[in-house]
């Protein structure tokens, strides 16, 4: 999401004027743009910020903003707190940047971390810069509704909001044209997208009826896009499980190119830690899902996060989390130990009293039965062919290509001529426990 905001934020400087650099020690102005979701994510922007205070001093003139979740969060105190930020820029502010560079050249306040219940920046055309010129974000929503307990979120990047489906087709067709091969439609909760003209999806009760008859959900989005565009690989994310729907399983299995590939966060695998986050589904829903996922869309690669030590949990709950990832075998996992955030419901209700040696524990514990099940899953594709689409060559071997298949795993194979953004066809002939190795299916 960060990557996809930016690239919106560039697209708005180079209006104003600005060029980009890629030398970060010739900028006369630098934005960090921030992550708040664990305290290790804004310890990493403290000590990216100490490091330009030597800049700083050799440079005066420079500007240091900091952009997103963690402007959201620590709004004016960042100023007081870190010595050398000049501008704080929310994420629903970007359009001010350029307006809030002039007042800090001038020593006026350059602050502005308002919240919007409609901005979704849908007239800007994002300049793709962190790219490979094959595969990138298109941003469809902002902001989440959902309120799990643990999370900030909701709080720095504000209430739920969807982009006007023409102004993203709009966005995919000048990639499309570009020769893009990829696309992934992002949101916080992808699945609650809804459009009907009328803003913030809180107000939707309110629409007029013709707005209500209009609207346009995720799936009808996803099969706009999968259709106006067949030549385009297309994935999303991030989905969930209280709101993924049917019928967005029916419109992937529907559309060859709708990658069978999804995102599936489950967070615990205790009805009693589910239920105490807020997340609106049980151990069993949360199984019934999985199992529709197999019976409508075979081999759909299947990913989540997980975190371990959430207030209160106890041995018992952590089986709970061992024994639904055993049931599911995901081929991937982003796994965390719980850290208490400022301001979220969790950190004002329950003290975070699983001690930090035993949550780490437990998340070693995740992390280790997750290797194997990527190992497995890895080594189930032994003897198959899949169609690879070439991102890049090979950091070890200049002769290799690299690229994902439709579940989202690497594969790694012989160029043999081929190119960068082609789709391949590769069969595969061995694995370790995050790469598949192959040879070009003749
Ligand atoms: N502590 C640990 N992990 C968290 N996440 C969100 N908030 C927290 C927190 N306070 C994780 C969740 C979410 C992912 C983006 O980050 O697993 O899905
Ligand atoms: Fe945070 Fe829950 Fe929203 Fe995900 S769904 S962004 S975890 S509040």
């Amino acid at each position: 999401m960060n990557v996809a905001d930016s690239e919106v934020v560039y697209a708005i400087m180079e209006e104003a004027g600005y060029a980009r650099t890629s030398d970060y020690k010739q900028a006369d102005v630098i934005f960090l743009n921030t992550c708040s979701v664990r305290e290790k994510a804004e310890q990493t922007v403290r000590n990216k910020l100490s490091n330009f205070s030597h800049l700083k001093r050799t440079r005066p003139h420079l500007l240091i903003g900091v952009l997103g979740c963690m402007a959201s969060r620590a709004k004016e105190r960042l100023l007081e707190e870190e010595k050398m930020v000049d501008i704080v820029a929310g994420p629903d502010s970007y359009r001010d940047l350029p307006h809030l560079v002039d007042n800090a050249r001038k020593n006026l306040c350059a602050v502005n971390v308002q919240l919007s219940l409609e901005e979704t920046y849908d007239d800007i055309i994002p300049v793709r810069v962190s790219g490979n010129g094959i595969s990138a974000f298109v941003s469809v929503m902002r902001g989440c509704d959902n309120m799990c307990t643990y999370c900030v979120v909701p709080y720095t990047r504000g209430r739920e909001r969807s982009r006007d489906p023409q102004t993203i087709i709009n966005e995919i067709q000048i990639l499309a044209d570009e020769g893009y091969k990829e696309i992934t439609l992002l949101g916080q909760n992808i699945d609650s997208y809804l459009w009907y003209g009328g803003g913030p999806k809180k107000h939707f009760d309110k629409a007029s009826e013709e707005q209500k008859k209009n609207a346009v959900r995720f799936s009808q989005l996803l099969t706009m896009v999968a259709e106006r565009f067949p030549m385009l690989r297309i994935r999303f994310c991030t989905s969930n499980p209280h709101d993924m729907t049917d019928d967005v399983l029916d419109a992937i299995a529907s559309h060859d190119n709708i990658c069978r590939y999804l995102h599936l966060p489950f967070q615990s695998g205790s009805n009693r830690i589910l239920k105490h986050m807020h997340r609106g589904y049980t151990r069993e829903e949360y199984m019934a899902l999985i199992d529709r996922i197999h019976a409508k869309l075979p081999d759909c690669g299947i990913t989540m996060d997980v975190i371990a030590g959430y207030p209160t949990e106890t041995e018992e709950d952590h089986q709970d989390t061992l024994s639904l990832m055993c049931y599911v075998k995901y081929d991937f996992g982003y796994m965390f130990k719980y850290s208490e955030r400022p301001g979220t419901y969790a950190a004002g209700h329950y003290p975070d009293d699983v001690p930090d040696d035993v949550k780490q524990r437990r998340l070693d514990e995740i992390i280790s039965l997750q290797s194997e099940h990527s190992a497995q899953r890895n080594r189930s594709y032994i003897g198959r062919t899949c169609r690879i689409l070439a991102e890049g060559v090979s950091k070890k071997n200049k002769e290799e290509l690299f690229g994902r298949n439709p579940q989202g795993i690497v594969a790694v194979f012989p160029a043999e001529g081929h190119t960068i953004g082609e789709f391949i066809d590769v069969e595969i002939i061995d694995a370790t426990q995050g790469t598949l190795i192959g040879i070009i299916k003749k």
